[in-house]
């Protein structure tokens, strides 16, 4: 949610920074800015609403030449899109500017105190009050860093923040709390950002900040220390993914290339932690929590959006397969109704960013009560990833398209390893059917790959319905968090309006919508509820509605009742909704391209939430 760059070295600064801006944009695209200190020592700013493009076509690139400086791209949360409240902010003296990811909940209150000081305002926002805040500390301790560390804690809320000032224009103070930043450090520079993308172009040496932490960077280097002003080490790391990873490779969108990259992103979340002759399962990062998970009297899984619908096939797997009773929470719930947490419950939580605001804040809330917790994620280094007790990665990659699509087959494909993990070492499953199940899942990524081969299949139905107003889509079982899953994708980057539903629950309301206009979706493999589904089939069948169903390869009498069929391979029921989503992904995203959408930038949507 915004992303933040900022350079200093010995480089024009602005190029660095759009660029790393456009890699951040998924985070956010309402508006853009930067903020550049010239060789004349002084902080010239440029800030456009609408996307970096805007900005980077409007922007004199002659004049803005300085090797320091700050940029942001914005998804609002105070105040309207426009180029007043775009980043960055100066304080009223145009001493201090800012760039800011993240809310200050107390602004209010120290805007009103500083308004008492004869501070002055031009925006709405928050961050605006911060930089003023600054510089009520500066005019007081003329000393920059002094400044921002007293301005900090008195802040409450979240931030990521960079920023500059005019009476010190020999270095960038950055700090962090509830919202990620990391140093990229290059050859006689330093990066700052929000996201790894943004840095990868120019080194693979990482220092993430930890919430609390605060850096100064200078043409020198750069000193870590605590807000508190304590000193603190953070190990430098290694980013472990290509630059090839972060570009569209010749497809037309993010989402469509990382749809078509889940052959390979599926096998990356396996590769060498499944032996396929035994179906033992070793997971490294969860080893020292085994006897926990397999101890656990119950799993609490937490987590929003489609990491929310994956925590719910996991639910249908753990339950089925380990025995164990399993809570899918949505995060944002969970962290505000006083749940009950003992400590031999074990939390996991899924997210793809690993710095979902309300994900991270319910994992707190388990730490508190003594719940184990595990984590299951896919960007390296992430906030989540290095709380939890302990973890997995889903190996994905970066992804970029705001419609999570291979993070979600990666996420299923994670919890089924965690299931087969648990349920080998409990021994509630016979070795005959691990075996079984390990033999299958090797077949995963080439049935993917089939998906993806015949997506024209997909399109052409897309294209009937790209007129659409209503959706519906109907699963049962495994296949149930699938329907809500292919709802979601449709309505965030088509803005057509979907409903999912457990099929049987269509009787009990969502019937009455039924009419000759509305597509129904059934996810109907051969399964154990293949007869119930075309039950429900045909009571849509009835009511003139338009069926389309995802039904396995080998179904003939499936023509008879659908009206389009989106062929699915076969497999067994616990792989069932990795392949099952992948038409649906197709679908909406061949109708969303139809309807001239932004497909990997839907509007209002961020790809990382980090406020609540
Ligand atoms: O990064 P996370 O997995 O924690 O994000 C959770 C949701 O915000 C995310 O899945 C969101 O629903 C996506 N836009 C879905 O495509």
């Amino acid at each position: 949610m915004c992303g933040i760059v900022g350079y200093i070295g010995n480089r024009n600064s602005l190029p660095i920074i759009i660029d790393g801006l456009k890699h951040l944009e998924y985070r956010g695209y309402d508006s853009a800015g930067v903020s550049i200190i010239n060789s004349d020592k002084k902080i010239y700013s440029f800030k456009k609403a609408g996307k970096v493009s805007i900005m980077d076509d409007a922007i004199d690139k002659d004049f803005y030449t300085g090797s320091i400086g700050i940029g942001h791209t914005r998804w609002a949360t105070h105040g309207v899109p426009n180029d007043i409240n775009a980043h960055p902010h100066f304080d009223m003296y145009d001493n201090i500017v800012i760039v800011h990811n993240g809310i200050i909940e107390n602004y209010k209150y120290i805007k009103t105190r500083l308004i008492e000081e004869k501070y002055t305002f031009i925006t709405d926002t928050d961050t605006e009050v911060l930089a003023n805040l600054i510089n009520y500390y500066f005019r007081k301790t003329k000393n920059f860093e002094k400044a921002v560390r007293m301005a900090l804690i008195e802040v409450e809320g979240t931030y990521g923040i960079a920023c500059l000032c005019a009476e010190e224009p020999d270095k960038i103070i950055v700090a962090r709390k509830g919202s990620p930043l990391m140093l990229g450090i290059g050859n006689g520079e330093t990066i700052v950002s929000s996201d790894a993308s943004a840095i990868i172009n120019h080194t693979k040496n990482v220092v993430y900040l930890e919430d609390g932490d605060m850096a100064v960077l200078t043409k020198q280097g750069f000193f870590l220390k605590s807000v508190e002003d304590k000193d603190i080490f953070r190990n430098t790391e290694v980013l472990d993914f290509l630059i090839d990873e972060i570009e569209k490779g010749g497809f037309d969108h993010f989402m469509l290339k990382e749809i078509c990259d889940q052959p390979e992103t599926i096998q990356n979340t396996y590769r060498g932690r499944i032996n396929f002759e035994t179906g033992v399962v070793k997971l490294g990062g969860l080893e020292h929590v085994m006897d926990k998970l397999i101890n656990a009297k119950r799993f609490i899984i937490t987590a929003c959006g489609t990491a929310w619908h994956a925590g719910l096939v996991a639910e249908y797997m753990i339950e089925q397969f380990c025995g164990i009773p399993v809570e899918v929470e949505y995060a944002s719930e969970f962290r505000y109704r006083r749940p009950i947490i003992r400590t031999d419950d074990v939390m996991i939580s899924i997210s793809q960013s690993g710095e979902t605001a309300d994900t991270l804040a319910a994992i707190r809330e388990a730490k508190k009560f003594g719940a184990t917790t595990i984590g299951v994620v896919n960007v390296i280094g992430s906030t989540i990833a290095r709380e939890v007790d302990a973890g997995t990665y889903i190996h994905a990659g970066p992804e970029i398209g705001v419609a999570s699509t291979k993070a979600f087959t990666s996420q299923l494909m994670s919890l089924a390893l965690i299931t087969l993990m648990i349920a080998g070492e409990k021994k509630t499953l016979p070795d005959k059917t691990l075996i079984e199940i390990a033999q299958e899942l090797k077949n995963i990524p080439e049935k993917i790959k089939h998906m993806i081969d015949m997506r024209e299949e997909y399109k052409k139905v897309a294209e009937v319905f790209k007129d659409t107003k209503n959706f519906l889509y109907l699963g049962r079982g495994y296949n149930f968090p699938v329907a809500l899953e292919g709802a979601l994708k449709l309505k965030e980057i088509s803005y057509i309006h979907a409903e999912g539903y457990p099929a049987a629950e269509m009787k009990h309301g969502p019937i009455a919508l039924i009419d000759e206009y509305m597509p129904v979706v059934f996810i109907a493999p051969k399964d154990r509820t293949y007869e119930k589904i075309i039950s429900n089939i045909e009571e849509v069948k009835a009511r003139k509605g338009r069926i389309i169903v995802v039904a396995s390869d080998d179904d003939e009498q499936i023509s008879s009742y659908a009206d389009h069929i989106l062929r699915v391979p076969t497999t067994l029921p616990i792989f069932a909704p990795i392949l099952n989503v992948i038409p649906l992904q197709f679908l909406s995203y061949y109708i969303a391209a139809a309807r001239g959408c932004n497909v990997d930038q839907p509007r209002n949507l961020a790809k990382s939430v980090t406020v609540e």
